[in-house]
């Protein structure tokens, strides 16, 4: 669909927080083996992330790769199949070294202060470790976290704890699929900031069916108690296979108008917009790899482990399957803790970039952030000029999208607020196809 069709359709129309989709992937045949591939990589500043896939329970609105309530010993399992995972990447990446790190997934606080402490060993073990001063951010929720587990990631080295709270009203995290006790939560948050990381990150979600602008404040003025570092502001997305879904529950009708309050308070509260949902206290030093083009080199480098987790060399993504549905997350789940040596020195499922592909990626993840695109960096790094290999971008300014800053296409305030229109209309005829041909079931 064309960019000028798409802007008459309402602007939640996708999340490109990562291009091609996984959506777009598919199996490699043959597998491709992963020592040349990440032979040809620079290796210097890799970014590592870990996919832990646990929670306590299966939120209405989630379809990330993770599982609720795993059956005993298939965490250990799944632990023993990672330190195989990170032996064996060890010797294909030698040497290594990581700039940032990331432990995401699912919840990875549902594993114990042993568990989390076993998976840095193996990374000090097999991979080198993670260098002091480097970013590492953990993810959590409110009902895993405690005090010790926190005083673990600190003396662990993590830098940048994160927690989803979505909503600090029960009636909308029930409605959310996700019913939680807001005192839960306000004690969550006063243990993380008491455990002294350098950021504290909360995500909210707006769009609950039931939720108000008046309500939506509230959630905001309470998140300014903890004063956070970081806050992501997600629109609801009610996705296939999920518990939202087979309710039949719709987002609010409110979402642009709750997106617009909540920039407005964040703004009036003292916080810089990086992205349509990223928000950072505006004393907070900058991160060195918020600039597009940076941000966009080192995220080629990213080596993901465990099951769901994607890797990105420069031409090849790659990861295990994916599936939404329990039985199917469980059986890829079971596949990766059976995985031999063998099998994990390939990847057999992703995504070969093309050049168009390539060109396509940077632009979408550039454009997106406020810093947006700068022209000259897309020429050294392409050859070419993106104004002419992308004629979406020379319609932008007409539809007071986007304006020229210097060398740079900066999305307009109207343009952020448009990210989940522009960034689908720039995926190619290609990509687009694999995502609405992949089957979900
Ligand atoms: C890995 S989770 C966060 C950590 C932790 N598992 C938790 O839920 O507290 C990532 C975040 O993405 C957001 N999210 C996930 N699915 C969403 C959806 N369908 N619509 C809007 N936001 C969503 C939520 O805010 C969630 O906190
Ligand atoms: S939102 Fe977080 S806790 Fe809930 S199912 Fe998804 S990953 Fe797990």
């Amino acid at each position: 669909m064309s960019l000028r069709e798409r802007l008459q359709l309402q602007p939640f129309q996708g999340y490109a927080y990562s291009y091609p989709h996984k959506l777009a992937y598919r199996p490699f045949a043959p597998a491709l083996p992963l020592a040349p591939l990440w032979a040809r990589e620079d290796r210097r500043a890799l970014f590592l992330y870990v996919h832990l896939p646990f929670c306590e329970m299966r939120c209405g609105f989630c379809n990330l790769f993770t599982t609720a309530n795993p059956q005993e010993g298939v965490v250990d399992a799944y632990l023993a199949a990672l330190e195989r995972q990170m032996r064996v990447m060890g010797a294909v990446l030698t040497p290594a070294r990581f700039a940032r790190a990331a432990f995401g997934g699912g919840t990875p606080t549902f594993l114990s202060e042993g568990e989390i402490e076993r998976i840095f060993a193996g990374i000090d073990q097999h991979l080198g470790g993670i260098a002091p001063g480097v970013p590492v951010s953990f993810e959590m929720s409110p009902a895993t976290v405690s005090a010790g587990k926190l005083q673990t990631l600190k003396n662990l080295g993590v830098t940048r704890a994160s927690i989803g709270v979505q909503s600090f009203l029960i009636e909308e995290t029930k409605a959310l699929g996700r019913p939680q006790n807001p005192a839960d939560v306000a004690h969550a948050l006063t243990l993380m900031r008491e455990a002294g990381f350098a950021v504290l990150n909360l995500d909210l979600i707006y769009g609950a069916p039931n939720q108000t602008t008046k309500s939506w404040e509230h959630s905001l003025r309470e998140a300014m108690r903890w004063t956070p570092e970081e806050i992501y502001l997600y629109p609801l997305y009610v996705r296939p296979l999920t518990g939202l879904e087979r309710l039949r529950r719709e987002p609010s009708d409110l979402r642009l108008e709750l997106y617009r309050r909540g920039r407005d308070f964040l703004l009036a509260h003292g916080y810089r917009q990086l992205s349509m949902r990223l928000f950072r206290r505006a004393e907070v030093e900058a991160d060195p790899t918020d600039g597009g083009p940076v941000y966009c080199c080192q995220e080629d480098g990213m080596v993901g482990l465990g099951a769901g987790a994607r890797s990105y060399t420069r031409d090849v993504h790659y990861s295990s399957e994916y599936a939404v549905g329990r039985a199917g997350v469980r059986g890829i789940i079971a596949d990766f803790s059976a995985w031999s040596d063998a099998r994990l020195e390939t990847a057999d499922y992703g995504c070969a970039l093309t050049p168009d592909e390539r060109r396509r990626r940077y632009v979408i993840k550039s454009l997106l952030r406020s810093s947006g695109l700068s022209l000259t960096a897309y020429r050294e790094e392409f050859g070419g000029d993106a104004m002419e290999d992308f004629a979406e971008l020379g319609e932008l300014p007409g539809y007071g999208l986007a304006e020229r800053e210097g060398d740079r296409l900066v999305f307009t305030a109207a343009g952020l607020e448009r990210s989940d229109t522009v960034g689908p209309a720039l995926f190619s005829r290609d990509t687009e196809r694999r995502m609405e041909e992949f089957d979900l079931a």
